[in-house]
């Protein structure tokens, strides 16, 4: 499998129980590398932008209002399968369905406030770095 860059997002909820640095680590430990970061507090606007692929279904008001209830830690992660990578490590978007040991399973608090987001295929990722980073990351060659 090839490098990969792809988006990760530590939502409100995971950000206000102090779970950034215990987050991050499993990032780390599991070879994925930190190449943007970013924290921001953001509005309706950027966040039904965001999340304009999910616009018009039931869930869509509480997922903005909840991405929009206070700060989050955005981020671009480099490594080997860094997309399918990071999903593993999230766990299942619902985190009654979410295996042992996954970020979701240790930290979601409900459906919505599942603790993360991940990007889930390159051209989702590429577009999702470049909504939140657009003058560019620092991709590693080393
Ligand atoms: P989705 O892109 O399907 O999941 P994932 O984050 O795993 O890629 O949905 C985006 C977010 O919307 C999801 O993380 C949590 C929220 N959501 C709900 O609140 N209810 C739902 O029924 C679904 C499908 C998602
Ligand atoms: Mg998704």
């Amino acid at each position: 499998m090839a490098e990969q860059l792809t988006l990760s997002i530590i939502k409100p909820n995971a950000v206000a129980k102090n779970a950034i640095g215990a987050i991050c680590g499993r990032f780390e430990q599991a070879g994925l590398q930190i190449v943007a970061a970013r924290m921001l507090h953001m509005s309706l606007e950027q966040a039904s932008a965001f999340y304009a692929e999910h616009q018009g279904k039931g869930f869509f008001d509480e997922l903005v209002g909840f991405m929009t209830s206070g700060p989050v830690l955005v981020m671009a992660l480099q490594g080997e399968d860094a997309i399918a990578k990071n999903r593993e490590l999230m766990g299942a978007t619902n985190p009654a369905n979410a295996a042992p040991g996954t970020i979701r399973a240790d930290f979601a608090d409900s459906f919505t406030e599942n603790a993360v987001h991940g990007s889930d295929a390159p051209e989702t990722a590429e577009r999702e770095i470049g909504f939140f980073f657009p003058d560019g990351i620092c991709k590693r060659t080393r």
